[in-house]
């Protein structure tokens, strides 16, 4: 069996599925999103021809958790490259259980890591994780499904970790993030490779390079830089045009 395929077996067996998108997906479409037949992993709501897939819920918590992600994803890379300097302060959007953002707070000891997500149940166990982890420059924060609550020119760098393709709200998300960022700040997007058919995702869970640069373009963010270091993920660097 490929390799990839046991964690992907293992996902669809445990994350189950929020209805709020798909209902608040129903709610409003301004002309940029359309509709459509939901197919099994979408809400039936469609951003640049991409349909938007359905959030996953705390249940993942273990999956997000699971010890072997290091050898699968090489997340420890990818901190390596982001070039943080210790005072930055870093969004992790879309944190889940937090694996990213406790990476991250050892590499901005004086700045912080906050840690934003739609559900309550994430964020009480990423408070919970800061306390056994001692790791004070870890904040949390409740978004919304259109906002971040991110402050105006606020944080350094946005990271974005196999999350942005389930915003019910693409758009209107991704707006709210150039608006937290500092002036020079960046976005780091993470996302399963689209094309690859070898990295055995389901298909909405996964995104192609240039759906990715469209989508981040058509809110005035630029690619200026990609690393062709993970196994399975894209690794890319915007910034505002
Ligand atoms: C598949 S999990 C990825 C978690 C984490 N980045 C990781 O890689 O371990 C995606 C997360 O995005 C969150 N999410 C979905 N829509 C969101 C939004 N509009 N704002 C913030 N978080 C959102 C979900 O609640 C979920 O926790």
């Amino acid at each position: 069996m490929h390799r990839y395929l046991v964690p992907s077996i293992f996902c669809l067996a445990v994350m189950a599925v929020l209805p709020l998108a798909s209902q608040e997906a129903r709610d409003s479409f301004p002309d940029y999103y359309t509709t459509g037949p939901a197919t099994r992993d979408g809400i039936g709501k469609f951003y640049m021809g991409r349909e938007i897939a359905r959030t996953v819920s705390a249940h993942a918590i273990g999956w997000l958790e699971r010890r072997d992600r290091e050898g699968e994803e090489k997340p420890s890379l990818v901190m390596e490259n982001l070039g943080l300097d210790p005072t930055d302060v870093v969004a992790d959007i879309g944190a889940g259980s937090g694996y990213f953002t406790f990476l991250l707070a050892p590499l901005v000891p004086e700045g912080k890591v906050i840690s934003v997500d739609i559900q309550e149940e994430m964020l009480r166990f990423v408070e919970a994780k800061k306390k056994l982890r001692k790791a004070p420059n870890v904040e949390t924060l409740l978004g919304t499904l259109e906002d971040t609550r991110l402050p105006e020119n606020s944080v350094d760098l946005v990271l974005m970790v196999d999350a942005y393709h389930e915003f019910s709200h693409p758009r209107e998300m991704m707006q709210s993030i150039v608006r937290g960022l500092r002036p020079g700040g960046q976005v780091v997007l993470l996302e399963y490779r689209g094309e690859d058919p070898e990295v055995a995702i389901k298909p909405l869970h996964k995104m192609t390079r240039e759906q990715v640069v469209k989508e981040m373009e058509a809110v005035g963010l630029k690619l200026v830089g990609s690393k062709d270091l993970l196994p399975i993920q894209h690794f890319l660097f915007f910034e505002r045009l």
